[in-house]
């Protein structure tokens, strides 16, 4: 077990000490009822941009590469864990609750004394990994690293003490903290960074003697100091980064931190936004030169878009790729979709999942496409739907074109046959322009016929229904 005194950062051991690699483990602090939230839902299961507020942490967390996560959870621990059984992380449950100085207590026997703890908070997820580094650089080897915030408004946050140096004292909870503390503005994130033999030491001397009766991890600031470790303080540039979720206020705050956030990195790849307050991006979009997205976009999953690439107003795309040069008008919702180059969609389309679009497609309004191939040129430009197909290059489906399986009349194929995908690679036309692929069509065959021998009709109709028969 670690001694109870930590070696001091001038003392001769430490400094000869060879530079052997200090490996960190993360804990996570996530055990908190959350009460202000009005939910069922455990506040760290609350989706920021679509994804629990614990995964965002957890995905900075693992940017950082540690040995391990560690994650503390408590409230509605069953949901959480469930929520995240796919996760590598190893699970602390702290019950009941008696502060955060006792979920750290709760880490401790999976921990080695010669690693470096970083602890966030489950709540915190605007937190980046470019300032978790940048703490972990200012501790160095052997300090303790806390990072402050100067807060616009410090109500409800422990207060940072500092000398007539600057150098850090210890952290004041705002219910223990005299009038003259409160006054003080930095304030404590809660993320701080220690070695664990350190952390081992100073959590045995915590105790709950204090206006919440609870032990608190800031109390951990002060010990150290008493022997003689230094505290590093990195206040954080970016206030609304270290700013924790604890209402629904905070967390739509939060949404739109996230959003300004991924709408100037979108900016900053050359995208045009036309209000970069009106495009949500919930996940991970790439960008290629003079992408153009018009207000009230959501791109959700992995999205990219390629050059030139323009999106209309209101529309929604989750995990899509759209090729270069291609447009999507206003109001279409495009969803695991491959799109190729130089095609127009919408609007009012909805391209769903499977949908394969190749070059020059026209998709129009109130058309739906559904694990269906397209072929180069063909359009399908007014009420349609297109499932289960192989439309072939040159088509022009006209309004009213339905392909689906199993058709409805027939009896049902054997199971496994259900999904039976139509050809559709040769020209009919129905009476009004429309190919209608439907068995509900009477004499459809007979048209159909029809319009093969009228091959060059004059509407130009080029699409092909398969009929499965
Ligand atoms: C804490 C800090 C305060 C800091 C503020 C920043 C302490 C004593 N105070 O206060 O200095 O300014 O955060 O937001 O640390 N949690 C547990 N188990 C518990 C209690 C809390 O896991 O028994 C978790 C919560 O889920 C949350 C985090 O710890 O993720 C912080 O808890 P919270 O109750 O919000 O602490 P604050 O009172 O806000
Ligand atoms: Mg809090």
């Amino acid at each position: 077990m670690a001694s109870r005194k930590p070696a001091r950062r001038t003392s001769p051991r430490s400094r000869t000490a060879p530079a052997a690699a200090q490996p960190l483990v993360v804990i996570i602090l996530a055990a908190g009822a959350g009460k202000r939230m009005r939910s069922a839902l455990p506040k760290v299961l609350q989706p920021l941009a679509g994804r629990p507020l614990l995964q965002h942490v957890l995905d900075t967390a693992r940017t950082l590469a540690p040995a391990a996560i560690h994650v503390v959870y408590g409230h509605g621990g069953e949901a959480v864990r469930r929520a995240f059984a796919a996760e590598p992380v190893s699970w602390v449950e702290q019950a009941p609750q008696h502060g955060t100085g006792h979920a750290v207590m709760q880490v401790l026997p999976h921990l080695r004394p010669d690693q470096r703890a970083l602890i966030l908070y489950g709540d915190g997820p605007l937190i980046t990994p470019q300032t978790l580094t940048a703490l972990l650089q200012v501790a160095g080897r052997h300090d303790v690293g806390l990072l402050t915030v100067n807060a616009g408004n410090p109500q409800g946050y422990g207060r940072v003490l500092r000398d007539a140096r600057g150098r850090v004292l210890a952290i004041v909870e705002e219910k223990d903290a005299t009038l003259r503390q409160r006054r003080v503005r930095e304030c404590n994130t809660g993320v701080m960074t220690m070695p664990v033999d350190g952390l081992t030491a100073w959590l045995r001397r915590v105790d709950n003697r204090n206006a919440q009766g609870e032990y608190y991890l800031t109390d951990v600031i002060g010990l150290a100091v008493r022997d003689g470790v230094a505290v590093q303080p990195l206040v954080a540039a970016d206030e609304q980064e270290v700013q924790g979720v604890n209402d629904r206020v905070q967390l739509a705050a939060a949404e739109s931190a996230w959003r300004a956030r991924q709408s100037r990195r979108l900016l900053l790849d050359g995208a045009t936004l036309i209000d970069p307050a009106r495009v949500d991006v919930r996940g991970s979009v790439t960008v290629g030169q003079d992408v153009v997205i018009d207000v009230n976009v959501v791109l959700e999953g992995d999205v990219k878009l390629g050059d030139g690439v323009r999106i209309g107003p209101n529309c929604l795309i989750r995990n899509a790729q759209i090729a270069a040069g291609t447009e999507v008008f206003a109001n279409c919702v495009i969803d695991q979709a491959l799109i190729g180059p130089s095609c127009r969609i919408g609007p009012f389309a909805r391209v769903r999942p499977q949908a394969v679009l190749a070059e020059h497609v026209h998709i129009g309004n109130f058309v739906e496409v559904k694990k269906a191939r397209i072929g180069a040129r063909s359009k399908a430009n007014h009420l349609t739907y297109l499932g289960d197909a192989d439309i072939g290059p040159d088509g022009n489906v006209g309004a009213r074109t339905l392909t689906s399986n199993p058709p409805p009349r027939r009896p049902a194929p054997p199971r496994g046959r259900r999904h039976q995908r139509r050809r559709v690679d040769d020209l009919a036309h129905g009476p009004g322009g429309a190919v209608d692929a439907g068995p509900r069509a009477p004499g459809f065959d007979t048209r159909l016929e029809a319009a093969r021998q009228k091959r060059n009709s004059m509407i130009a109709l080029h699409a092909a229904v398969a009929l499965g028969r």
